[in-house]
């Protein structure tokens, strides 16, 4: 029998917090070379959207999340984000479980937000602000706040960011202006739209991408990219299909002057060097996040009334 984790069961089953330590393991791991991942495989059904087929390995399991994007959704009363996560025992191949790809995407996208911010803001970092509040925006914001900070919310569609400040307990800017002057920002966005154009950045701001993660996507202009201290979840994916691709296309950006984050977390790459610097984190989302949420999950089946499949 397999248990199933449908969203209210992810939800009851990893916190934000647990979130944020479970995904600071993965980086660590990874980083580590422990836990492994084989690129992301894009299936492209544009207009539409694409689908993601995203492995990983570590820890005795293995992982796949066959996950969508499809930014037209919400119009139709349908999820951006949806699919399925697959937990495999490693020694012997036996399928461990099965969970809803939209919770643990947004779970482990809050959390990658978040340690970002902790890992590379300033310390003195006071005002948080998250620019979109979507399903993953509102992730975001939740781990924010499960991490003891007030966040203020801006989302283009002003009633959904009263409507999700009013549900988590977030607070709301004024305008856009306000939220992008917060010290911490995370921006959550389809990537329509350019939110941070050039020399719009002060010095001291931390900036949590997390909108771009697929081609023709952006969120922050290549001039401002070059203005800041840059890290990323992954080169790889990030330079491919991050918000970082149009950077490296325009000569802007080498591997050399980007740091993984897993890479800061156990001191083989330096964070944020100076009060003064702009750090700027690019997440395309990666596997091993997942599988650390999905892991952490797992913990806590016995104490959960799981729905099983019976293969
Ligand atoms: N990096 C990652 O790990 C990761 C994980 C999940 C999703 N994503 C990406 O994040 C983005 C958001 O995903 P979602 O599931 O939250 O989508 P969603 O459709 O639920 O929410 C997007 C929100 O952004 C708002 N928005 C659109 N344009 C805006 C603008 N110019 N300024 C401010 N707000 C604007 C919308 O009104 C909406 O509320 C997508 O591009 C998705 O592919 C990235």
């Amino acid at each position: 029998m397999i248990p199933v984790f449908s969203v209210r069961h992810v939800e009851a089953a990893v916190s934000p917090e647990r979130a944020v330590e479970a995904v600071r393991e993965a980086f660590v791991a990874y980083a580590r070379g422990e836990w492994s991942m084989p690129p992301k495989v894009y299936v492209p059904a544009y207009p539409a959207g694409d689908f993601r087929a995203m492995p990983a390995i570590g820890a005795g399991h293995a992982l796949l999340k066959w996950v969508t994007s499809f930014p037209g959704n919400p119009a139709r009363g349908l999820p951006t984000v949806t699919g399925l996560v697959l937990l495999s025992d490693a020694s012997d191949g036996s399928l461990r479980a099965a969970l809803d790809a939209g919770a643990v995407t947004a779970l482990r996208t809050g959390a990658a937000a978040v340690l970002a911010a902790e890992t590379l803001g300033r310390r003195d970092a006071e005002t948080a602000s998250v620019i979109g509040a979507g399903v993953n925006g509102r992730a975001t914001a939740k781990t924010f706040l499960a991490r003891g900070r007030t966040v203020m919310l801006w989302d283009i569609d002003e009633q959904r960011a009263r409507a999700a400040a009013h549900e988590l307990g977030a607070g709301m800017a004024r305008s856009r202006e306000e939220a992008l002057a917060a010290d911490l920002i995370a921006t959550v966005t389809p990537g329509h739209e350019i939110l941070l154009p050039e020399r719009s950045l002060q010095p001291g701001q931390h900036v949590s991408l997390m909108g771009a993660d697929g081609p023709g996507k952006a969120e922050i202009a290549v001039g401002e990219v070059a203005r800041a201290r840059v890290f990323c979840d992954d080169w790889e994916q990030a330079s491919h299909n991050g918000e970082l691709a149009h950077a490296v296309e325009a000569g802007a950006i080498t591997q050399d002057e980007a740091n993984e984050l897993g890479a800061v977390l156990v001191g083989q790459a330096p964070g944020r060097q100076s009060p003064g610097d702009i750090t700027i984190f690019d997440s395309t989302g990666l596997a091993i996040q997942d599988l650390a949420i999905a892991l952490a999950a797992m913990e806590r089946a016995d104490e959960l009334d799981l729905p099983t499949l019976d293969l």
